[in-house]
């Protein structure tokens, strides 16, 4: 109950900011869209160049508020980041001076928690306030601060902020009681500083933290297992800088896929990896999707979709962060779906707005929801609630009847790179204005 008054709380708060997407829905989308870097992986690489003496060049990374963010945090406590061109930065974080994060960044950047592992591993201290982020769930930090005192760090609770502090971190055996994405990248980035090995057991296997730990093996870690859930980090006494691309991102190659077959059109999806998207590519295809899958690029044809239950879980299973564009297609399939969202405890509360909308969708509980399709959806004013629901709702705008007015944009824009015109460039009926 509380999380749902919170998530009303954060939604009027919301409607304050002025921008807003206008989209006419019903119109036949084509032609090529190209996928940005790994918002999740960028979001982690820049925060691990603290750990290298040097300057790292950094390529392919989404230009989203998130990164802004990011970047505005690590320059305030002293890094030089520099953007050399669209995508591009090159970072150097030795004349880092500051232990302090910004606690009014922090709150709006759950991913600013990325920071405490290199900065406790290369400083020995990092002071920060309980990171925000999105409304989708408790998102405790009692993983990280619990793995952070097993590798031998101190945690002062201020009642506001905690500092955490180590003269040098000891590798340690840690059992994760739940699987977590940035604990386990927070954990890698520790202990590849730290005296002696760390043994991460239950560790997640996303493509993301395959990639962290071969930024870091390249720069001299001694990173094995990374990919699967038992992981082993010897710490060794210093990195090397070096150059890194981000992987394309899985989620927008994921959402993009979806956004063709929600709108009936041929729609190519470039620049992305589908062997990183198989649970999803298994569920759509069972739902009856044609698709052509390609090495690097996937291809939407219009489709007859029948009902598909999914059930979310960590990599490699069906990704939480495509459960609510993956709802919006059922609202088109023929027949019943479940949608079973097992990660987060307030991550389908969306479905409120997609049946003020016309679909048809029944909660049975706040992980449970059954789609009845398919319903004709209608063009309304929506606030968008987080960073997936709210592309849900643009997804939902496109092929609804009538205009559609989607308020807080930021919540869309700190996770989509230029997302108008890049739907524009597919023929999409979208526009951004700032009232
Ligand atoms: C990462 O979040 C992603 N964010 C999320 O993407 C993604 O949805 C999530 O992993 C799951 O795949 C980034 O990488 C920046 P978790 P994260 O820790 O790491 C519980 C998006 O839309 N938990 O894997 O914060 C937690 O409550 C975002 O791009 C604790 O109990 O998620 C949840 O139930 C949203 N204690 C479960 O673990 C802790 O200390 C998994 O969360 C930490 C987490």
């Amino acid at each position: 109950m509380i999380i749902l008054l919170k998530y009303i709380k954060i939604k009027t708060v919301c409607i304050k900011t002025m921008e807003k997407y206008i989209i006419n829905g019903g119109k036949a989308l084509q032609g090529e869209i190209n996928v940005a870097g790994a918002k999740n992986l960028a979001l982690k690489i820049f925060p691990a160049t603290i750990l290298c003496a040097g300057s790292c060049l950094i390529d392919n990374v989404p230009e989203i508020e998130d990164m802004q963010r990011l970047i505005e945090l690590m320059q305030d406590l002293g890094a030089e980041i520099n953007k050399e061109k669209h995508g591009q930065y090159t970072i150097n974080t030795q004349n880092i001076n500051k232990t302090e994060l910004r606690p009014d960044l922090v709150k709006q950047l759950r991913a600013s928690i990325m920071l405490a592992g290199p900065m406790l591993a290369k400083f020995g201290q990092i002071t920060l306030a309980h990171p925000g982020g999105c409304v989708i769930g408790q998102r405790p930090i009692d993983l990280f601060l619990e793995g952070f005192q097993k590798l031998g760090a101190q945690m002062i609770d201020n009642g506001s902020s905690y500092t955490l502090k180590a003269e040098k971190l000891k590798g340690a055996k840690i059992v994760l009681p739940k699987i977590s994405v940035t604990v386990t990248e927070n954990l890698i980035m520790a202990a590849s500083l730290a005296t002696g090995t760390t043994e991460i057991k239950n560790a997640a296997m996303e493509p993301e933290i395959i990639a962290l730990a071969e930024f870091l093996n390249t720069q001299g870690a001694k990173i094995k297992g990374a990919g699967t859930p038992n992981i082993t980090i010897e710490g060794v006494a210093s990195l090397k800088e070096c150059d890194f691309t981000i992987i394309p991102d899985r989620i927008e190659t994921g959402t993009f896929t979806l956004l063709g077959l929600i709108t009936n059109s041929q729609i190519h999806v470039n620049n992305c990896n589908p062997s990183h998207n198989e649970n999803l590519l298994y569920s759509l295809k069972k739902a009856g999707a044609k698709l052509e899958i390609g090495k690097d690029y996937i291809k939407t044809q219009p489709s007859q979709l029948k009902a598909t239950n999914i059930i979310t879980h960590e990599y490699p299973g069906f990704p939480t962060d495509l459960q609510a564009p993956f709802t919006v297609l059922m609202t088109q399939a023929q027949g019943l779906s479940l949608i079973h969202e097992t990660i987060f405890e307030a991550r389908l509360f969306y479905t409120d707005i997609l049946n003020q909308m016309g679909a048809n969708i029944i909660m049975c509980d706040p992980h449970r929801v059954v789609v009845n399709g398919p319903t004709q959806l209608h063009g309304r004013k929506v606030v968008s609630p987080d960073l997936r629901a709210g592309m849900a709702l643009v997804l939902a705008a496109l092929i609804a009847k009538g205009t559609t007015n989607i308020e807080n944009i930021y919540q869309i824009n700190r996770g989509y790179e230029d997302i108008v015109s890049r739907l524009q460039t597919i023929n999409a009926d979208i526009k951004q204005i700032n009232e």
